[in-house]
């Protein structure tokens, strides 16, 4: 039997009318301001509240997500240590505990309106105890969560020794992206090559590509301009992802004019990770002290594909983190002055549409005729007062069926007076 409901007095990006959105077996069926109430049909009334496609998160480590006790505190703030503490304390750690964190991660996320998260998992684990757990949680939870998981040599593929190798057996596994973090190989040349073993690789299993890239104040790090290069001239550009790039926030302009027309060409994603890379970068800086996070405005402007992450769930790099993406949001269009009518307009794009054109998923994604019903509703009646007021949700649907909802606080009190 088939199942349809009408969601009334919906609230639209850039829609000054409210409008109606007929859901049919999970798909939206019709989106259009005067749609008739038709017998057995559920009618849900949004009452003018903003509704958007799902939140994205396209750069998380879920294998790390509460693992900040489990060690040695990272002193020195910075990513270096992190790797050093990570590396420590992983291979205690079996399957079963490693889903379990998963899961709260994927709860937290979801609780905010995520409905699709790219986790990169550290492969350079013989025993791939991480990866081993996130493939099961992939599949267990197809249903509600676009999960993709990143094959991510934390270590190096080749400052570990034979990281290349579990990378390509991750792939093999199942693993649905080729990772990289050249600017942690223990040469240049090292990093290099680790870039075209990305791409190389990337190739031979269609895959996508997610480095991790430039994540430092060093100038002098400019894999960036590799794996674009690389990417370019085997046509993968739409398919590959440059996450960080922080050295690139600090290159000279020259530079950077040269390289934004070399995105374009390509079609490359970034993913800048505003909350972590603030904390993490600046760290060798007296003052003035760099922001630590890429040219975001300046590839948007470009028209070159840019988005948000939240990287980090108190783990050794990042002592806080909830997978609440307007928090992220908030703080990214702060440090990267996003902030005119028009931006504010646009910005949610930051943490919904531009992550699902990086995942490549946007032939399911999106609040358009035929596609899945998946969206979510918004504590706000416009995109101003939602970046304004930090606003929460009140629900997350998925396939037309409430994945939960949310009442807002109830305030009481002389403040009525106010009013
Ligand atoms: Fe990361």
């Amino acid at each position: 039997m088939s199942s349809t409901k009408l969601f009334k007095n919906v609230r639209l990006k850039g829609q000054k009318e409210l409008t109606s959105i007929l859901v049919e077996d999970g798909v939206f069926k019709k989106i259009s301001a005067d749609l008739p109430e038709q017998a057995g049909c559920e009618i849900i009334d949004l009452q003018g509240q903003l509704v958007i496609p799902p939140y994205v998160d396209p750069h998380m480590h879920l294998d790390y997500v509460f693992t900040a006790g489990l060690g040695e505190e990272n002193g020195s703030g910075t990513l270096f240590e992190g790797i050093q503490r990570w590396s420590e304390s992983k291979g205690h750690m079996t399957v079963e505990q490693m889903k379990e964190r998963i899961y709260s991660g994927i709860r937290k996320e979801m609780l905010n309106g995520v409905q699709a998260i790219r986790t990169h998992i550290d492969v350079t684990d013989p025993t791939f105890t991480g990866l081993k757990a996130a493939l099961e949680v992939r599949d267990e939870v197809n249903d509600i969560l676009d999960l993709q998981i990143v094959a991510f040599p934390q270590e190096g593929m080749y400052a570990y020794k034979g990281g290349d190798e579990l990378v390509e057996e991750a792939l093999k596994m199942g693993a649905d992206c080729v990772g990289a973090i050249p600017h942690f190989e223990l040469a240049r040349e090292f990093g290099e090559k680790s870039v075209h073993k990305a791409i190389g690789l990337a190739v031979k299993y269609d895959k996508l590509v997610d480095a991790h890239c430039d994540e430092t104040d060093d100038t002098q790090s400019r894999f960036l301009e590799l794996l674009n290069a690389l990417a370019l001239m085997e046509g993968i550009g739409t398919r590959t992802t440059a996450s960080h790039t922080c050295s690139f926030g600090s290159a000279d302009n020259s530079y950077a004019f040269r390289m934004m027309k070399l995105f374009k060409k390509s079609g490359i994603n970034f993913i800048s990770c505003p909350t972590e890379n603030v904390y993490l970068e600046g760290r060798q800086d007296t003052y003035p002290k760099r922001r630590g996070i890429t040219r975001v405005k300046e590839l948007y402007d470009n028209g070159i594909n840019v988005c948000f992450a939240q990287d980090s769930m108190s783990d050794p790099w990042y002592p806080l983190g909830n997978g609440n993406m307007m928090m992220i949001l908030d703080h990214g269009i702060h440090l990267a002055q996003m902030m005119s009518p028009e931006e504010i307009t646009n910005d949610l794009d930051l943490v919904t549409t531009n992550g699902a054109i990086t995942m490549s998923i946007t032939d399911r994604y999106g609040i358009e005729e035929g596609k899945p019903a998946n969206f979510i509703v918004l504590d706000a009646k416009s995109e101003f007062e939602a970046i304004c007021e930090r606003a929460g949700i009140t629900a997350s649907v998925r396939h037309g069926e409430y994945l939960f909802e949310k009442i807002p606080a109830k305030v009481t009190g002389a403040i009525d007076l106010l009013k």
